[in-house]
């Protein structure tokens, strides 16, 4: 999204808007990180049935507490999302969209408020075609009209959905809401699901395009609390990685959805594995599960802090598969800290074992990977925080990872890491 940086100063630079190439709403410049309450409570909406787990404003509520309360918004997530099922059936008089009278009563700018209250920012959902996903008033032919009451509700963040239209309107109606939401002034983070619905049309699919206007965008199919989606969704991602790679980074970010870690069904294993592959690709975290009620190893791998700092690291640079065999795959992301001198990167390693019974033990030489600083690396555990030694590129390195799991490692260049109590280490 390049054309709002403008809005901030008005309309003397208006004027010259003609002049500038690729402008840029300042926003994301780190992947997104939050709650979402799809695929964890979806669009249920009997509260007299469910009352703990209908779509309504205590559901929020209560979620964003956890968040505050558990030590999620510490850890970075900052970000509450309503998603479908918010709304009335029906536009007021005005044309504008109504919040649900009997489950959100308060309405929508009182929910911002609430979040706002307790440091975090508030998302919500709405669809670029007629109707919603589930049948709620879409923002075809309004789309002036909800980007300014999403604005005066004081909304972060928004997901334009793109079920119930027309696909060759997608290239037109995604960039006309981008500058319909800059236009209100409110710095608005925005989500497109434009090429998810052209997965069938990858000739239709240009991501330089699509990054220009959206600061993220689904690309593949909703995600659900099982290995086998958590597993199409990398094995799609695996073989797009050539052309999602270059358009990936601050500002704009591929988003292979949410994270389903916490929810019946996904095992510790599991949990780690999609954990891993996420950070290492950069990608949004946007939990959607029940913080009222999640065991402490869940919310523990959420809340690593190193790995998340391989995630938020600001060069946000995708990470690739770089070796891979019928069970395993090891990915490899560069990031900070970098030696200026020499140019060397540190990286996160990803190894994933997609078998789901047997443990896998996978060895490789550190130059064969790319890892070539000459004064070696030394390698930490990030999902036991142990230390796991210094290594040179020559060295080869061992590791035995779970049925279903992965394991996460960072390499820093030796001349950037703390080296304290190892001096005197010799090589593995
Ligand atoms: C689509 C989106 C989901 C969710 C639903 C809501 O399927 O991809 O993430 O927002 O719509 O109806």
């Amino acid at each position: 999204l390049r054309c709002a940086r403008m809005r901030v100063v008005g309309v003397t630079v208006l004027a010259f808007a003609g002049l500038a190439v690729a402008l840029d709403n300042g926003l994301a410049r780190t992947p997104p990180m939050g709650w979402m309450s799809w695929t964890a409570f979806y669009c249920e909406m009997d509260c007299v049935k469910h009352p703990n787990a209908c779509i309504n404003e205590q559901l929020y509520q209560q979620q964003a507490d956890r968040i505050v309360q558990d030590g999620y918004l510490a850890a970075g997530y900052t970000n509450v999302h309503v998603d479908d099922c918010w709304m009335d059936r029906n536009r007021d008089a005005q044309g504008r969209l109504v919040s649900d009278p009997q489950r959100f009563p308060s309405g929508m700018k009182a929910l911002a408020k609430y979040m706002h209250d307790r440091g975090l920012k508030f998302g919500i959902y709405e669809d670029y075609g007629t109707k919603t996903c589930a049948g709620f008033p879409g923002s075809y032919g309004f789309l002036q009209i909800d980007a300014q009451s999403f604005a005066d509700w004081d909304v972060d963040y928004l997901k334009l959905d793109g079920c119930n239209i027309n696909l060759d309107m997608m290239p037109i109606g995604y960039p006309e809401m981008a500058r319909a939401l800059n236009a209100t002034g409110r710095p608005i983070v925005y989500s497109c699901s434009w090429p998810a619905y052209l997965i069938n049309r990858p000739d239709k699919v240009d991501y330089n395009v699509i990054a220009q206007h959206c600061n993220l965008w689904r690309n593949f199919d909703d995600i659900n609390s099982s290995w086998r989606s958590i597993m199409s969704i990398i094995s799609y991602y695996d073989h797009m990685q050539d052309k999602h790679i270059p358009t990936h980074g601050p500002g704009a970010w591929h988003d292979p959805d949410m994270l389903v870690i916490g929810n019946a069904g996904i095992t510790v294993d599991m949990a780690r594995a999609q954990m891993t592959v996420w950070c290492i690709w950069s990608a949004p975290l946007i939990m959607s599960n029940d913080l009222r009620n999640i065991a402490p190893v869940f919310r523990d791998i959420l809340q690593n802090k190193a790995v998340i700092a391989v995630d938020q690291d600001p060069l946000g640079k995708m990470g690739r598969l770089v070796a891979n065999t019928t069970d395993v795959g090891v990915y490899l992301k560069a990031m900070t800290p970098v030696d200026d001198a020499t140019g060397d990167y540190s990286y996160a390693i990803g190894i994933l074992n997609r078998n789901p019974n047997n443990r896998n033990s996978v060895e490789f030489v550190l130059g064969r990977l790319g890892l070539n600083s000459a004064g070696g690396y030394r390698i930490d555990d990030l999902w036991s925080g142990q230390l796991v030694g210094v290594f040179r590129p020559q060295d080869t390195f061992q590791t035995i990872v779970n049925p279903t799991g992965a394991n996460m490692f960072k390499a820093t260049p030796v001349a950037l890491a703390d080296m304290t109590g190892l001096r005197f280490a010799s090589f593995k």
